[in-house]
């Protein structure tokens, strides 16, 4: 494994694609990979890791479930990219629509990034304004406005992004409404779009408040605005409905990712049909690209729509096996005085080394101590057991953990966390 760090560090940039994995943010070595099947991830030397990572969500069925990695062949063979509409991007509309119908229209890109860059740019040309507000911790992923006070992938600082672009972009903090007042105060007029994670996965998991999102389209609404939801995390993680399914709030526009790809690099966005009417040839505003719908992707899709569709029992499923993880790791910081606060949404688990109720917010979230953070997370990976080398990041479960490997994720966490504890652990008490 070292070499092949040196290897990357003397041709990558920075050793890697994407600065999280370097395992900078925690001060930790990068982890390399070989291969992964299921849960696992396993590196170059052959050792198996339980896997939590899941390729920063992606994975709702692990890495190799079969119906989506066999006869492949039948997807590529009438060739990988077309460059034109097709019958099956239409039919994945279609089914995505009746999921979430507040994608009246939508269009498919590559990434989400390019999916909520490209909402940002349809809220801009629909309202003629230029002003977005975001909420800091939430990320949306790297193009400019998106990446100041990101969550998840922040800590780079924001060298390459202009300051005429700061200018552009409100940084209020999340479920606290009276901070968008703040910044909204006397200046609604120029702001084009909210945009929000609908529940937070990028500075840990932190749920919205009562009323927040109602709140967050009250101000949009007023300000004549439009609410953005970011649920390139969220949709089939919570289900085929996503968050907008948990809220009574309907976005404006959507962005979607991750998940929908099963592995393969497909997003979308869309919403409602007058705002998405900017888009040319309709109207005057430009989104496309060489791979926007390629139909090897969108064939991909709709296998993860189809095993969604297949297995009802797999949101069950998972769930029960991420109570099992959160009861464990709750059960550990009870006997061990630990004062940490375990949370779980469905396959999604999280707790940060701090005292106190679960976070609401970003500040909350990096009171954490990064510290205990790393050497747990080291710990976690001697004990075989790999996990996202952020504290933002959450810990994700699929259909192919068991509960065996939700046990040995406990095993390893008691070890962990002894190694872990801190004198503020103590103090915390
Ligand atoms: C909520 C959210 N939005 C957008 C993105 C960006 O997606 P991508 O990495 O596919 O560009 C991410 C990536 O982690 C994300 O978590």
């Amino acid at each position: 494994m070292q070499r092949s760090i040196e290897r990357a560090l003397e041709v990558l940039a920075g050793g890697c694609d994407s600065p999280v994995r370097s395992g900078w943010s925690a001060g930790l070595p990068m982890f390399v990979q070989a291969s992964a099947a299921g849960a696992y991830a396993y590196d170059e030397s052959g050792r198996r890791y339980i896997d939590y990572v899941m390729a920063y969500g992606p994975l709702l069925f692990g890495h190799t479930h079969p119906e989506l990695v066999t006869g492949l062949d039948s997807l590529a063979e009438h060739g990988l990219v077309w460059g034109t509409t097709h019958g099956e991007e239409i039919r994945l509309a279609e089914r995505i629509r009746a999921y979430l119908p507040s994608m009246q229209r939508l269009r498919f890109v590559t990434t989400g990034t390019e999916a909520m860059m490209s909402a940002v740019r349809v809220a801009r040309a629909f309202t003629g304004r230029s002003r977005i507000l975001k909420f800091a911790g939430n990320y949306h992923g790297h193009f400019d406005p998106a990446l100041i006070d990101a969550g998840a992938s922040a800590g780079a600082g924001g060298g390459g992004i202009p300051q005429s672009v700061r200018a552009d972009v409100l940084v209020a903090r999340y479920n606290d409404l009276a901070s968008v007042d703040e910044l909204l105060e006397g200046d609604e007029t120029g702001l084009a779009a909210i945009m929000v994670e609908p529940i937070g996965a990028n500075m840990g998991l932190v749920q919205p408040a009562d009323g927040f999102l109602e709140g967050l389209l009250q101000r949009a609404r007023r300000a004549g605005a439009l609410l953005i939801f970011d649920e390139v995390i969220t949709w089939l993680r919570f289900g085929l409905r996503g968050a907008q399914d948990r809220t009574p709030v309907v976005p404006d526009l959507t962005a979607l990712g991750k998940i929908m790809g099963g592995g393969l690099p497909i997003a979308a966005f869309g919403g409602r049909r007058d705002a998405m009417a900017v888009l040319a040839p309709e109207g005057e505003t430009f989104t496309g690209g060489t791979h926007g719908g390629n139909p090897f992707c969108v064939g991909m899709a709709h296998r993860v729509l189809d095993v969604l569709e297949a297995h009802p029992e797999y949101y069950a499923y998972m769930d029960g096996l991420a109570r099992r993880l959160a009861a464990g790791f709750r059960e550990i910081f009870t006997r061990r005085g630990l004062p940490y606060t375990v949370v779980q949404q469905e396959s999604v688990v999280d707790f940060k080394f701090r005292a106190g109720t679960p976070a609401q917010n970003y500040d909350d979230a990096c009171s954490a101590d990064r510290t205990a953070f790393a050497r747990y997370c080291k710990a976690m990976l001697e004990r075989g057991v790999l996990l996202a080398p952020s504290q933002n990041e959450v810990m994700f479960l699929s259909t192919a953990h068991t509960a065996q490997d939700v046990d040995e994720t406990l095993a390893a966490a008691e070890f962990a966390l002894g190694a872990a504890a801190t004198r503020n652990d103590l103090r915390a008490q």
